[in-house]
């Protein structure tokens, strides 16, 4: 059965058990401060586990792209060494909220695998959790009486709460679960040695494939289990591994997933996979790892140097560095793999198709760089070995090497071993712990339990129509940060618009019983809208009154309006293929980023400017539809955002039908004549094929045309005395300093 076939029997089978199917969710999480990237299927809907969010339907299926490269799950240094881990991959999963619990799940799954997909019954094993006493819990004895309605109890293995106990974090929900295992050994092997004792023993043949979590804790911040007022089911089977069961293959690399790419790799290298082992493990990292990259720019992570994006740039030059090293690519290659990932997986996740053209020219560029690096780390090496007095490669400089030029320790080392030399290995890890330790040190807060004042309550947000309402306080937390405690504060109504859409959040502030707390910022976390408090007021169970700063939503909304105008500028002046990459709005200036590859001229910007100020000056009003169906706004041609996670229902912002219309959550003007003037303050590149547009409205564009009124009359004073040139010159490179810092 070829891969496509084996997802849409997944999804088929679901369907008909009355699940509802809904897409993956972007690989890249931009709104859930403990995720980089989504690492289970289940993340998207943590809110739903929480109690926090209501689910549109109590059974849903999906497959879902995932990638555990940081936290908790973190596969990157396996992949490629073995033949089953890999960076980014699809989970199939199925889930229950509140609705069918153990005995359902267990039956499916067999169901599933033995009858649908017809896999041998006496090559799968279960495992059960056997309780842990650490946690006060007992053994599932429910699962283990399920299961033995299907299976041999001699195939079902008790196992702790290392395998068997499931967590997407250090807090959060999380419950016992059940393993399905498959042993895909030769019958001689198997005769040999029975496959229990291999379970859970990181055989290559005798692996997991579906895990069924039973959610019913949540992991609170001190450690503790609190119970769930609901049960749920969050299962996860990893799809290819599946293939690998289902097309009796031996290795994950050998199925329909990774052959196409694994030959193309091969063929350009002009070397064969299952020649040399060597070989063999760069082949699989760059077909992982091309993947992983790939998708994650899709999704809208471009590689950088911090955050996701650092950690996107490590994957990429990992798998350049084993081309180089193992198959002597000296050149980009991973770029020409783009195009076979977009067409292999255009049914399912079309961003990577959608977008070929951008994701292969970031790819290149990063290739290019980073092949120049490799160079240079090659020549710091030489250097070192030369100056080295004895023998041993220090830590220190083996950790430089890893850390400057992406030199994993095994590369140091053999170069070192050529040369008749050998590296402190113990050195090293002291360094990597170390640097680990000061990143955690550096990690921003640490989140107290939520406790709840006014529990329950449905959340308003009424932002869009008001800047005060009255508010009750649902639940707070303490979250210490580096130097100070702050506040994070639920409200049941509120009128603060959350960070988010790339405008900032809401500033403002509480009261009550005669007492102002400022809310200092409004971030969103999943769908929950967080107020920052300072200061936590006095009687948390009063109605406040919450009042967002007036001003600075004006001219945040002024700046958000005038985006829009900017993007469908773009799209007229320099083509359609300008999509946005990014973008930050803010009370003083908007940032816009977007794929372009090459510079946007003097005379384009020109034109940019002109076309929205006369968007300004027709004062075109606001049309706002707040919620249709994502399908309606698609048909009438809203502008979408890539890697953006969109539900069901969208909100859909025009100014003008003719001229832009977009998905949009935040806040925009009446009518456009209130921005006043746009003014592009600089245009440059942030990196290969993007290109970054800045720009002010109104209020900062008449500061500024007043300030420089004031600097030619200051010129001018100066200048009537010709000495006082080199002065002011000088004053005045210092005055327009000033201004760019500011923005
Ligand atoms: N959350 C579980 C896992 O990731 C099952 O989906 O394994």
């Amino acid at each position: 059965m070829k891969s496509a076939e084996i997802r849409k029997k997944f999804l088929e089978f679901f369907e008909s058990k009355q699940h509802k199917i809904v897409p993956s969710a972007p690989m890249v999480v931009k709104d859930d401060p403990t995720l980089m990237f989504t690492n289970a299927g289940m993340n998207q809907f943590k809110d739903i586990f929480l109690g926090n969010k209501e689910a549109k339907a109590p059974r849903v299926a999906d497959t879902q792209k995932c990638l555990r490269v940081s936290g908790k799950h973190n596969d990157l240094e396996e992949v490629g060494m073995d033949t089953y881990h890999h960076t980014m991959f699809e989970m199939l999963g199925n889930w229950s909220f509140g609705d069918y619990f153990k005995k359902e799940a267990i039956a499916w799954a067999w169901e599933l695998l033995t009858d649908v997909y017809q896999l041998p019954k006496d090559r799968l094993y279960v495992t059960v959790f056997e309780g842990d006493a650490g946690d006060g819990l007992e053994a599932d004895k429910e699962a283990l009486d399920f299961w033995k309605e299907w299976i041999d109890e001699d195939r079902i293995i008790l196992a702790s709460k290392k395998d068997n106990f499931w967590e997407m974090g250090d807090q959060g929900p999380c419950g016992p679960c059940s393993e399905i295992h498959i042993d895909l050994r030769s019958e001689e092997e198997i005769a040999k040695e029975g496959g229990k004792g291999l379970v859970n023993e990181d055989h290559p043949q005798v692996v997991e494939i579906w895990n069924l979590v039973f959610i019913q804790f949540n992991r609170k911040a001190d450690g503790s289990l609190e119970s769930l007022p609901a049960t749920h089911i969050d299962t996860g089977m990893g799809f290819e591994r599946l293939c690998m069961a289902m097309q009796g293959k031996q290795s994950n690399y050998d199925t329909d997933v990774f052959q196409p790419l694994i030959t193309s790799i091969a063929e350009k290298a002009g070397v064969k996979y299952g020649d040399d082992e060597k070989v063999d493990i760069a082949l699989r990292v760059i077909a992982d790892h091309s993947r992983a990259i790939s998708f994650a720019i899709a999704d809208g992570q471009l590689p950088s140097n911090n955050g996701a994006g650092y950690v996107i740039r490590r994957i990429l030059r990992r798998a350049v560095r084993y081309g180089y090293t193992f198959l002597k690519f000296e050149k980009p290659f991973i770029k020409d793999l783009v195009a076979l990932l977009a067409e292999q997986f255009a049914e399912v996740f079309p961003e990577a198709k959608a977008q070929q053209d951008f994701i292969t020219k970031v790819v290149e560029e990063e290739e290019n760089a980073f092949l120049k690096t490799l160079t240079t780390g090659i020549a710091r090496l030489e250097a070192i070995q030369k100056d080295l007095k004895g023998d041993t490669i220090s830590g220190k400089q083996v950790f430089e090497l890893y850390d400057t030029f992406g030199f994993p320790v095994d590369l140091t080392a053999l170069i070192a071993r050529e040369n008749g030399l050998s590296i402190d290995e113990k050195g090293f890890e002291q360094e990597m712990s170390a640097q680990k330790e000061r990143s955690r040190a550096a990690q921003t807060s640490e989140a107290g339990d939520w406790i709840s004042v006014h529990g329950g309550e449905e959340v308003t947000f009424v932002g869009y129509d008001e800047l005060e309402s009255s508010a009750q306080i649902v639940k707070y937390r303490e979250v210490k940060e580096k130097k100070k405690t702050v506040y994070q504060v639920v409200l049941n109504r509120t009128p603060f618009y959350p960070e988010g859409g790339g405008q900032v959040g809401d500033t403002g502030y509480l009261e009550a019983n005669g007492e102002k707390y400022s809310v200092v910022d409004t971030k969103k976390e999943n769908d929950l809208i967080i107020h920052f408090l300072a200061k936590l007021p006095a009687d948390l169970e009063a109605t406040f009154k919450a009042v967002v700063s007036g001003k600075k939503r004006q001219l945040s909304a002024n700046n958000h309006t005038a985006t829009h105008l900017l993007q469908a500028a773009l799209r007229e002046v320099l083509g359609d293929h300008c999509a946005q990459k990014g973008s930050l709005v803010n009370d003083k200036l908007l940032r816009f980023d977007f794929s372009h590859f090459s510079k946007v001229t003097e005379e384009e910007i020109a034109q940019l400017e002109k076309l929205v100020n006369e968007k300004i000056r027709q004062n075109i009003p606001l049309e706002e539809r707040r919620s249709i169906p994502i399908k309606e706004a698609m048909d009438a041609g809203a502008t979408a955002l890539f890697g953006e996670k969109y539900g069901e229902n969208v909100r859909m912002i025009t100014f003008d039908p003719n001229y832009s219309r977009e998905l949009c959550g935040g806040t925009h003007v009446k009518a456009t004549g209130e921005i006043g003037l746009f003014k592009i303050t600089s245009e440059s590149s942030v990196a290969a094929g993007v290109r970054r547009i800045e720009a002010v409205t109104a209020d900062v564009a008449e500061a500024m045309v007043t300030k420089n009124e004031e600097l030619i009359a200051q010129l001018n004073e100066l200048l009537k005395n010709p000495k006082d040139i080199a002065k002011a010159v000088g004053q005045l490179l210092e005055e327009r300093n000033k201004l760019t810092k500011q923005g």
